[in-house]
């Protein structure tokens, strides 16, 4: 078995106050890189250890709505546990994953659902990709890292067809500080997306101590115009 501390290597390699890294979270991009590329060998593992339940919930969202022989993106895909949720939901369709961790794809690979997988980052926008290519873009415990609500938002609704989906995941006290929730419903109102729907929150990372109870996520599901 894996000592604990190997575990839990994503904190050695920060400089970490009593909160942690990955609670604080970060906005720049060549640190969460460096912090994920250093952590996806242990990344599952860690998430099984902190009982993870976001992948196979929005899966399960996800599979409610559309079929399953949809076209998916996996926004931030990581090393694959979204893409091999939506698999165990029953989507047959393609599923191209982008994440800015060249180590985390490269262990999303080895899983061999993914048809494509490229790095991007979510802050660098527009993406170079066409338009409207996807049936549904599925985005998990991603925008903790990504500022720019807004700018995100629309660049999602631009690669996806109209009638699709766009599937998120938000931290509640994230979609607090970040008024989550106007900047979506605001884009509603400006015709993006025809349908908004928000879940109560959830538990997100119950066995992590630095989250424990305190820090539940949100899914936001939206129907592109
Ligand atoms: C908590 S992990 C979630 C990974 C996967 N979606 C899952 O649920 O297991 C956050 C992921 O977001 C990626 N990420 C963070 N900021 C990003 C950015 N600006 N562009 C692309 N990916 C980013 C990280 O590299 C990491 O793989």
């Amino acid at each position: 078995m894996t000592a604990p501390v190997a575990r839990y290597d994503y904190a050695a390699m920060q400089d970490t106050d009593d909160h942690g890294w990955l609670k604080q979270g970060s906005t720049s991009s060549t640190e969460v890189a460096k912090t994920y590329d250093d952590w996806a060998d242990t990344y599952d593992v860690t998430l099984a250890d902190w009982d993870y339940r976001a992948p196979k919930q929005a899966a399960d969202l996800l599979a409610a709505r559309m079929p399953r022989a949809s076209t998916i993106l996996d926004a931030g895909c990581g090393t694959g546990l979204t893409g091999a949720a939506l698999r165990s939901a029953g989507f047959t369709g393609p599923i191209d994953g982008l994440d800015i961790s060249a180590a985390s794809l490269s262990r999303a690979e080895i899983r061999g659902v993914y048809r494509n997988l490229a790095t991007a980052n979510l802050q660098t926008l527009p993406l170079d990709i066409t338009s409207g290519i996807y049936d549904a873009l599925i985005c998990i415990g991603v925008l903790t890292y990504v500022p720019d609500s807004k700018g995100v938002l629309c660049e999602f609704a631009r690669l996806v067809r109209a009638g699709g989906t766009v599937l998120l995941s938000q931290r509640n006290d994230l979609y607090r500080e970040r008024n989550f929730g106007a900047e979506v419903q605001a884009l509603a109102d400006a015709g993006v997306f025809t349908d908004v729907a928000i879940s109560e929150p959830q538990a997100y990372l119950p066995d992590n101590p630095d989250f424990g109870p305190d820090i539940k996520v949100i899914y936001i599901t939206l129907t592109v115009a």
